[in-house]
């Protein structure tokens, strides 16, 4: 099958590429052309395990290729997916939908015979009509069709997400469509992945009701989480009691410092949008979206009270900037939250990451970034533990003890027992159990 992915993103890349390990020809368009010319020099533009290797092996293959040219990588496709971005709209919200009728646009002028155009990126209820009326209007003599295929992959993980997903979705009632559909999907299917067939609006709703429930999950364990430190309860033991219900599960359910990352936040906001459109309030996620961004903010309150209640003049150094590990995305992560708050208190903040510090220091003015941990803490009056990069898992925390100018080792990922932390000349402060002492 002969595959055009416009938008060579994180879901792009990484699903033309493993499209590509199927056996399928897939060529990747995008209209940065750094990104472009840098995967044509075997350089991967975002961090993501396993990517580069995956990448080499299919343009060896001679199945992958990159362009900027849309007409040239769509010319004989036959099928177009559109993996753009759909951000938030700057003031109300919904999500910005100029990029996938862009695409659908330039899509629709350089198609030259019949294909399925199939919509990758998250988009609300209904864009798959308006897509349609698009394609309809510019090409009116071309035949295709426009089929929802909502992604699921996990970044950090996404290879192995979309190689073994727990179920592809498509939206489409037309016969021909789904067929193209079953024969690109084939190798996940013979691997016994479901494939859910349904209408296209539901398909479109179901990636936003996915998102909507994780980020429910998320933000319920995370209050529950705060009610543990009042009452003298540990939330991993809650969580691990409720998770072994099998109706419940254990997955989702860590409580952290707020979600973050590309997905959540504004997929939230923007079905919220959409319920609103549609008169059809949705009270508990409205909830969800006000108890999170309202968590991200604690956060830093929780450092300041570590520090006795005052942060003026003290440094403070974050570990792990990034929404989540093994990711470079810095989009919505927690840890921009928790600068602000700092640095509104009057700290002076000091960041290591092991991959997202070229995307954190634009978007962190004032911060210090440090190459080590280690190098992070030294001097510093707290160290905070943000996300929970493997190398931040096993950290020698008597020797932050001993470069800290103070031991105040705040741990919001729950990594470190209280007890290590204090055995090794540490005080500790986390959530989701009462401070000691
Ligand atoms: N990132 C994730 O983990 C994830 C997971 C599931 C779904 N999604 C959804 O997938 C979509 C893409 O997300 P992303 O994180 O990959 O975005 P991204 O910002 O990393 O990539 C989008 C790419 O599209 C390119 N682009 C925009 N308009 C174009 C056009 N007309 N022609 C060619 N290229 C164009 C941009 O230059 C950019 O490189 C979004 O709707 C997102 O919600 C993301």
């Amino acid at each position: 099958m002969r595959i055009a992915m416009i938008g060579t993103g994180y879901v792009g890349l990484v699903s033309g590429a493993c499209f590509s390990d199927f056996g399928h020809d897939v060529v990747c368009v995008d209209k940065d052309s750094g990104k472009i010319e840098a995967l044509r020099q075997g350089k991967m533009p975002i961090f993501e395990p396993g990517l580069d290797k995956l990448v080499e092996r299919n343009v060896q293959g001679g199945r992958l290729a990159f362009t900027t040219d849309l007409e040239q990588g769509v010319a004989g496709a036959e099928a177009v997916f559109i993996a753009v971005g759909t951000p938030s709209r700057r003031g109300d919200g919904h999500a910005d939908l100029s990029y996938v009728f862009g695409a659908a646009e330039e899509i629709a002028r350089a198609l030259r015979g019949p294909a399925v155009v199939v919509t990758k990126s998250t988009v609300p209820v209904g864009t798959g009509d308006e897509v349609e009326r698009i394609i309809r209007e510019t090409a009116p003599d071309t035949r295709a069709w426009v089929v929802s295929n909502p992604e699921f992959l996990r970044e950090g993980a996404a290879i192995e997400d979309f190689k073994r997903p727990d179920r592809i979705v498509v939206g489409t009632d037309d016969a021909e469509a789904a067929e193209v559909m079953r024969e690109i999907y084939r190798p996940l299917y013979l691997n016994k992945a479901p494939l859910l067939f349904t209408g296209r609006r539901t398909a479109e709703l179901i990636k936003y009701a996915a998102n909507a429930f994780l980020a429910t999950k998320i933000t319920f364990i995370n209050e529950i989480s705060d009610l543990c430190e009042i009452v003298g309860a540990d939330v991993q033991d809650v969580a691990r009691g409720i998770g072994l219900d099998n109706r419940i599960g254990a997955k989702f359910l860590h409580a952290g410092p707020g979600y973050g990352g590309s997905c959540f936040p504004k997929d939230t906001l923007a079905l919220l949008k959409t319920a609103e459109d549609h008169q059809a309030p949705l009270r508990i996620v409205e909830s969800v979206v006000k108890v999170n961004e309202a968590r991200k903010r604690a956060m830093g309150r929780k450092v300041v009270q570590a520090l006795g209640g005052d942060a003026r003049g003290r440094t403070v150094a974050l570990l792990g900037l990034t929404f989540k590990p093994n990711t470079d995305d810095m989009r919505d992560a927690p840890s921009l939250s928790i600068v602000q708050a700092l640095q509104d208190a009057g700290a002076s903040v000091r960041g290591y990451d092991p991959e997202g510090t070229e995307q954190a220091r634009p978007l962190m003015p004032g911060v210090e970034f440090l190459d080590s941990p280690y190098r992070a803490a030294a001097g510093a009056d707290a160290a905070v533990l943000v996300t929970e990069w493997d190398v931040l898992r096993a950290l020698d925390l008597r020797r932050l003890a001993q470069d800290m100018a103070q031991p105040v080792f705040v741990d919001l990922r729950s990594v470190y027992p209280p007890e290590e932390v204090e055995e090794a000349g540490l005080r500790w402060f986390g959530i989701g159990r009462a401070p000691r002492g």
